[in-house]
């Protein structure tokens, strides 16, 4: 698809915009085509920022305007949002005939925003609704999922103490690969066979790291061992694994330490047990879909019952918290399909289910081989809405949100839990409420400023075997010292 822009807006914006109606066009600045073409221009005056957008797509053509008045509350780049936005909106409407029920609502974390509402601002939850339904165009039901996720969080974070941090751990190995995952990880046998060498620079990383942490003072809350899948390892490495934290820090003082052992083909009761008396009190066992034909679909190599008996292995371990992830939208699950893996999983009355959107990024198998992925009638929305409304009827609450690019019918992942059990990590982590200390390849440290207005992210490396060959150990220093020259200049 071509763009255009004329005047003051950032074209990654006007990019998000096109994707609510277009969902996988790609863009090309040599694209010489005009019969896919959005155009933008934007003028600031006196009082004001107007904003004329037209759209030209499959022999239709529309033109709108809007007109923002200058309000000192916003600034002038989420002014000229609102203005692209919603001309853009009214645009896209005509040509497609599609109301995104996230209106304007991209580019954004959806919760900060309604954090910012209530905490700051200080609107009720009535007011904050009609903030986001008017201003950002969203719909009823989105607007009220969302305020009532930040209501949720609001109480977690206020309650966090400003020295406080959390720790991440990544183990980006996986028994095999699921075609619809974007995610770095291993799997072959080559490849998997790096993971003694591995587990051996992943817990030096460690010890330094909660070494640096206790060096500025700061309180860990949550540990989160990530993937991948952390199963992938067997009894000794996870040993290794749980070993090195709890040497660093009494795991019996956390909030939170969670595991996400994931795929339930690499589940068993030894691991189990190893996880359990490693202090772990949240695991996650993932079915994605409850349907056999859509599991081999998606690549999954593990069976319905495999998930059954993985998931009564871990009730029986007495790990504290189990969470079950699903997928909606993914390719011959309908929507009956969907209702029933919701129905059993909530049957199953988990602590948390996470109902994530699918979304396809260029790194995934189905990106290469699925073109129809994204077409028409697709009944992602549907499945979405019956997730929140039996997880609602069963006593689960929706704890954390969050949006990504490329997501079917531009839909959001979200959280749910009984009371009382939300995984504190999501919500530290989406929030950014404080720092996010990472170990290991693939893994992004978050360093948070105590008021959160200051953000620096630091890479470590990307692959497994980049991460090895850090032999002198050179990169692994530059994150400790970028981390230390943050808190330095606090
Ligand atoms: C980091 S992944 C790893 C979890 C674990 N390896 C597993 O597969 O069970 C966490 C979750 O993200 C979700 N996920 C991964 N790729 C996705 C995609 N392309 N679209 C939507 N959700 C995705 C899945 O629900 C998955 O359980
Ligand atoms: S979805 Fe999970 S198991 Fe599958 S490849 Fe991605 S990280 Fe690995």
């Amino acid at each position: 698809m071509k763009i255009e822009i004329i005047g003051d807006v950032a074209e990654y914006y006007v990019q998000t915009l096109c994707l609510l109606f277009f969902p996988g066009a790609k863009f090309s600045k040599k694209d010489s085509d005009d019969s896919h073409k959005a155009t933008v221009v934007v003028e600031k005056k006196e009082e004001s920022i107007s904003s004329t957008v037209t759209i030209t797509y499959n022999c239709k053509t529309s033109t709108k305007s809007y007109e923002q008045v200058n309000d000192e509350n916003l600034i002038e780049r989420t002014r000229i949002r609102i203005a692209v936005g919603k001309a853009f909106l009214a645009a896209g409407k005509a040509v497609t005939g599609v109301s995104p029920q996230w209106g304007i609502m991209t580019g954004v974390r959806p919760s900060k925003l309604a954090l910012k509402e209530l905490n700051e601002k200080k609107s009720t939850k009535a007011d904050a609704k009609s903030f986001f339904q008017n201003e950002y165009l969203v719909s009823l039901k989105k607007a009220s999922l969302l305020v009532d996720i930040a209501s949720v969080e609001r109480k977690i974070i206020n309650a966090c103490s400003k020295d406080s941090c959390s720790v991440y751990i990544s183990i980006p190995f996986c028994p095999s690969r699921c075609s619809y995952c974007s995610f770095v990880s291993f799997t072959s046998n080559r490849l998997l066979s790096l993971i003694d060498d591995y587990m051996e620079k992943l817990t030096d990383d460690i010890k330094k790291t909660f070494d640096l942490i206790k060096e500025l003072g700061l309180e860990v809350k949550t540990v989160y061992v990530g993937g991948g899948t952390p199963t992938t390892l067997n009894e000794p490495q996870l040993k290794l694994l749980l070993d090195t934290i709890k040497a660093q820090t009494n795991v019996d003082n956390l909030e939170e330490f969670t595991l996400e052992a994931g795929r339930p083909d690499t589940i068993t009761a030894d691991k189990l047990k190893v996880i359990k008396e490693g202090g772990v009190t949240r695991i996650s066992i993932n079915p994605q879909t409850l349907n056999s034909e859509v599991l081999e679909i998606i690549g999954r190599k593990h069976t319905v019952e495999q998930f059954y008996e993985a998931y009564e292995l871990a009730t029986k371990s007495g790990i504290q918290q189990i969470n079950t992830d699903l997928i909606a939208g993914l390719p011959y699950d309908g929507f009956r399909s969907f209702s029933e893996t919701m129905d059993s999983i909530i049957e199953l009355r988990p602590s948390n289910i996470t109902v994530h959107t699918l979304c396809i990024k260029n790194a995934a198998d189905f990106a290469k081989e699925k073109s129809s992925i994204y077409s028409p009638g697709n009944v992602a929305s549907k499945c979405v809405d019956y997730s929140q409304l039996s997880a609602k009827n069963a006593g689960y609450i929706p704890y954390y949100i969050y949006r990504q690019k490329n997501t079917i019918d531009n839909l959001e992942n979200v959280g749910f839990c009984l009371p009382g059990c939300e995984g504190r990590y999501n919500i530290y982590m989406m929030e950014e409420v404080h720092s996010i200390f990472a170990c290991g390849a693939g893994a992004v440290t978050k360093c948070v400023s105590p008021e959160g207005t200051n953000i620096v992210r630091v890479f470590n490396f990307k692959y497994p075997y980049e991460y090895l060959s850090d032999t002198d150990n050179s990169k692994i220093n530059n994150k400790f010292n970028t981390i230390r020259e943050f808190y330095k200049n606090l």
